[in-house]
């Protein structure tokens, strides 16, 4: 990779608090960042903080993850702009709520075309110029929500469990070409996605969460765990035997 100065990170969801957070940690550096966010305001309010807070070059492409061709399109500028990326980072997401997609088909399936179809459709030209490089990483924002179905939040649970299977298979397939695959898994964050939700001891800010996204990322974490805390509660979590854990009301 470029030394941090002079890294080439591109942010999908750029205007997310934990993304934000993430690319001022790049851009005391000095990198260039290319943004991508669907609030064309909010988008350039985040690149105007982030040029004060010493970002060499900021672009952005408004982009609604959703619209698959200019998806495509964006993928494409967001390479070209600074003659190829260093680090990509897909921070993007909704947080569903589960009783409304447990009655409308429709929910349920909005909810994953925004936390897993579009990822999918992102990185799959993405991965393609990555390994053609043979350099660089890909990190992507799933949850620890995706270790294991419960029946509070499983279709977002599904949509990020599916996007960790699909990144380790991606991970796989892209070391042999020198390029890092990073799976970051936040617990609950304090962060517009959970505003009015009760919060209690194990949330973290979104300034400690997307510190932690920009550490994992430079020191090439294949699975991150943010805060550190919740891999051990995620392991017992996992280990509970379906025969018990069907049983609980999570
Ligand atoms: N907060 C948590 O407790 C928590 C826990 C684990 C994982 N995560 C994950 O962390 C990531 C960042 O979330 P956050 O907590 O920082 O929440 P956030 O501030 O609400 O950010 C979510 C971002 O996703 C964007 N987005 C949603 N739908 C989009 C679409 N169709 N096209 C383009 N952008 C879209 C939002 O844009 P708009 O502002 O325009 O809607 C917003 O920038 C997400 O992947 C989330 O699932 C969050």
């Amino acid at each position: 990779m470029q030394p941090e100065a002079t890294r080439r990170v591109l942010i999908v969801g750029a205007t997310s608090a934990i993304a934000a957070e993430t690319a001022r940690a790049y851009a005391a550096y000095g990198a260039r960042l290319f943004l991508t966010g669907r609030n064309p305001e909010r988008l350039q309010a985040v690149a105007a903080d982030l040029a004060v807070r010493g970002a060499s070059a900021v672009e952005t492409a408004v982009l609604d993850v959703t619209d698959r061709r200019r998806a495509g399109e964006v993928m494409d500028a967001a390479w070209t702009a600074f003659g190829g990326l260093d680090v990509a980072l897909l921070a993007h997401g909704v947080l569903p709520d589960q009783a409304r997609c447990q009655s409308s088909a429709e929910e349920a399936v909005a909810a994953l075309e925004v936390n897993f179809v579009s990822t999918v459709a992102l990185l799959t030209p993405l991965a393609n110029r990555f390994e053609e490089a043979r350099a660089g990483c890909i990190a992507v924002i799933t949850s620890v929500a995706g270790d294991r179905g419960r029946q509070s939040n499983y279709v977002y649970g599904a949509a990020k469990g599916g996007l960790d299977r699909f990144l380790e298979g991606l991970r796989n397939r892209l070391f042999h070409s020198g390029v890092a695959v990073i799976t970051l898994k936040p617990g609950f964050v304090d962060t517009p996605m959970t505003a009015g939700r009760p919060q209690g001891p194990l949330f973290a800010s979104a300034r400690r969460v997307g510190r932690a996204v920009h550490r994992a990322i430079e020191r090439r974490r294949d699975v991150a765990y943010i805060p550190w805390f919740w891999r051990p509660i995620m392991a017992v979590i996992r280990g509970l035997p379906e025969a018990a854990f069907k049983r609980l009301r999570l």
